[in-house]
């Protein structure tokens, strides 16, 4: 949020803030005190009452409460800048409560909405949450239609769709017998749809009731969903050397910034060491501000079976050099790109074009239906793209080794010679045969290794292991 803008909200606040009486004031400060706590002298401030911009009589009777009731979210929330700048329980709960939300609801004289959306947050911080409205994270429940949909709700069942998809892509939450139906909530999946129509959760990386722009910039914030083995941005991050640096300066006793002010958390100048998820795809530098737009400094797209370029990615791949530069040579950078286009490009035309290509082959011939995973070489096919052929491209795009090949490549290859040729092989040799005979990339397999490839690798055995 700018300055201006801040000024305006504080010009627009006294009417709640000063518009205190006595008598509740006194009230509700013997309330809000913790039962424990020793007499406070006069003047000083209770624990439920941080320094900064006094709170509103609406949030005093909150506190009052709920010093006793959720204990650990007041303290969280005290660790907060909301708490230091006197935004409290009410001004987001019973702000999100007003309209004609279906889920509002009564609560001890006030009427409250449980769920704080972005839209609730835009109020205040419209830059980040109109920014995080446009990206792909606020559109990650849309996904009726996919693969992976019919997997959750047919294959698997409702249930562990609610508790695995859609705690991570997000649900839409519904209303059941006039209350939150519990199937849909608690859930702060990235791109949830809200009951006052917003999309996402905010609380996805700024865990509630901290808020906190540290929290977000650690690789914590983004490990709950990107992990696993379609996309183990985590797994390959800890393995990179980014990673490790940034465990070593932690356990040296460095603190990497990770308290710098908002949008002053610069790669160089706040530290040196391993960035973060959030330094290289959200956070400033000198040159460019923070974006709420994961996907503005991306230039490939490596989801689907087969990777392409995406909309202006010049200008995404700029960016994100710009990342880069801040720490290391152009050179060392373009090397970098080179390495991983090459990692990308191979994967696309020798393995991810031809198994398409003999997907859709055995499909115009009828030998499979268009239904999903009612034959075994579709499941074979999708851990090829889906599992396998992800982790490659996301090993070579972060800086793991392991994951660009043995859990990368390695696994593609042994899937595709060992398991995808054979089945369809078995369905319709003829394709097969049509689709890789001429690619030279495959006459190791179509046609075998020549004589001098081979004595090579017996001598290496000889010579190392003697055997
Ligand atoms: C008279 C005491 C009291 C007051 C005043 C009070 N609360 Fe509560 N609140 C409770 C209790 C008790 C619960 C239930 C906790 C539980 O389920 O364990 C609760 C639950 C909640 C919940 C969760 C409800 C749910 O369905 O999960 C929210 C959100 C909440 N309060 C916010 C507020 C806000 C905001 C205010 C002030 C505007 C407030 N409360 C004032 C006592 C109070
Ligand atoms: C900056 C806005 C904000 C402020 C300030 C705030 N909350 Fe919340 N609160 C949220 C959000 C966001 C959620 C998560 C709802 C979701 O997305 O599922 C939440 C959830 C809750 C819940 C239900 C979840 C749970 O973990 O049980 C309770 C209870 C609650 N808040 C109470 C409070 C109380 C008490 C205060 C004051 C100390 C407070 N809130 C201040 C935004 C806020
Ligand atoms: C009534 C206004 C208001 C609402 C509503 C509000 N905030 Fe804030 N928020 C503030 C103010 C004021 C600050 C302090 C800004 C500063 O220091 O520059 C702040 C700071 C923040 C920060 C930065 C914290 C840091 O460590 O520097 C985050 C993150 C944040 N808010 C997230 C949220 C989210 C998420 C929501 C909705 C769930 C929300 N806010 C709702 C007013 C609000
Ligand atoms: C642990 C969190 C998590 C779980 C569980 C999960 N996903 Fe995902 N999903 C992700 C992430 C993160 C991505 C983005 C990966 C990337 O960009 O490389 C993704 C990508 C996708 C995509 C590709 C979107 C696109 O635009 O190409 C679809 C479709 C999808 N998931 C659906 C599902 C379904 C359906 C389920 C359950 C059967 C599921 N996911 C389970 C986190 C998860
Ligand atoms: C994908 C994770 C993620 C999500 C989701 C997210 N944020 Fe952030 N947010 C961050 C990170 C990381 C920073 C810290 C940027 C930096 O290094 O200064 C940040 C910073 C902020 C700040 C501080 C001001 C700034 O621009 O630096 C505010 C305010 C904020 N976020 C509000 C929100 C709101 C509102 C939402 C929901 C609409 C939201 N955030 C969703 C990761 C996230
Ligand atoms: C609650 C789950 C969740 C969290 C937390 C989360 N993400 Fe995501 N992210 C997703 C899902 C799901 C997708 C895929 C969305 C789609 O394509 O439908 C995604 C997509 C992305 C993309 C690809 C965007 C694009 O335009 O193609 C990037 C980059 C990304 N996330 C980075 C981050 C970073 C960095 C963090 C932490 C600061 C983070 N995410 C936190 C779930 C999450
Ligand atoms: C050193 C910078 C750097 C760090 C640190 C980093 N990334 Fe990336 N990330 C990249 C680059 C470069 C790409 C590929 C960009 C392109 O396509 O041009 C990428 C791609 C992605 C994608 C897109 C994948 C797809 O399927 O299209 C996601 C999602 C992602 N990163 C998430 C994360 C998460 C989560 C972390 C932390 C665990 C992280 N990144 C750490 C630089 C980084
Ligand atoms: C905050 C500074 C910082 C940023 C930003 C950064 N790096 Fe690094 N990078 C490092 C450090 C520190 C090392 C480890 C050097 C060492 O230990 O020898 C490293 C190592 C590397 C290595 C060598 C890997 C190896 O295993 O030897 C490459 C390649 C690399 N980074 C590429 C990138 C790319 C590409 C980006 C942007 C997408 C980037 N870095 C962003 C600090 C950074």
């Amino acid at each position: 949020m700018t300055r201006t803008a801040r000024l305006a909200l504080w010009a627009m606040m006294p009417a709640t803030l000063l518009a205190m009486t006595a008598v509740l004031e006194s009230g509700i400060r013997a309330q809000a005190k913790a039962p424990a706590k020793p007499a406070q002298k006069a003047g000083q401030k209770t624990a439920a009452e941080p320094a900064g911009p006094p709170i509103s009589p609406e949030g005093k009777r909150c506190l009052g409460c709920h010093n006793q009731v959720t204990p650990g979210i007041v303290k969280d929330w005290l660790s907060s800048k909301h708490s230091a700048m006197g935004i409290d329980c009410a001004s987001c709960h019973v702000e999100a409560g007003k309209g004609d939300r279906p889920d509002a609801k009564n609560h001890h004289g006030f009427k409250i909405a449980v769920i704080v959306t972005p839209k609730t947050c835009q109020g205040c911080h419209a830059a980040e949450a109109t920014e995080f409205q446009a990206s792909r994270h606020a559109d990650a429940a849309k996904f009726i239609g996919s693969l992976d949909n019919v997997l959750g709700e047919a294959v698997g069942g409702g249930p562990v769709a609610d508790a695995g998809c859609k705690q991570c892509h997000g649900s839409t939450v519904a209303m059941k017998d006039g209350k939150i139906d519990p199937a849909t909530w608690p859930n702060t999946g990235i791109g949830r749809i809200n009951p006052d129509g917003s999309k996402g959760a905010c609380t996805s990386c700024h865990s509630r009731h901290a808020f906190s722009v540290a929290q977000a910039r650690t690789p914590e914030a983004c490990g709950k969903c990107h992990l696993g083995p379609d996309h183990p941005q985590k797994e390959v991050w800890e393995e990179s050397k980014h990673g490790s640096r940034y465990h070593q300066a932690l356990a040296l006793g460095g603190k990497q910034g990770l308290n710098d002010p908002a949008g002053k958390w610069l790669p160089g100048k706040s530290y040196s060491a391993g960035p973060t998820c959030a330094s290289c795809h959200m956070s400033a530098t000198p040159n460019i501000p923070v974006t709420h737009d994961v996907g503005k400094r991306i230039s490939w797209t490596l989801r689907p079976a087969i990777s392409a370029k995406l909309p202006e990615w010049e200008a995404k791949r700029k960016d994100m050099q710009d990342v880069c530069t801040q720490c290391h040579s152009r050179s060392t950078v373009n090397g970098f790109y080179t390495q991983f286009d090459r990692v990308v490009d191979l994967y696309n035309s020798k393995f991810a074009t031809p198994a398409k290509a003999i997907m859709d082959g055995l499909a115009a011939s009828g030998k499979l239906t268009a239904q999903p995973f009612d034959h075994k070489i579709k499941w074979t096919y999708y851990e090829l793209w889906h599992h396998e052929g992800r982790r490659a491209r996301h090993g070579a795009a972060m800086a793991g080794p392991d994951y660009a090949w043995w859990h990368g490549m390695y696994e593609v290859a042994k899937t595709f010679y060992t398991e995808f040729i054979p089945e369809a092989r078995e369905m319709d040799p003829a394709l097969v045969e049509k689709v890789i005979k001429d690619m030279p990339e495959h006459n190791w397999f179509t046609k075998g290794m020549s004589k001098q490839d081979l004595e090579g690798v017996i001598k290496f055995y000889q010579g190392r292991y003697a055997q």
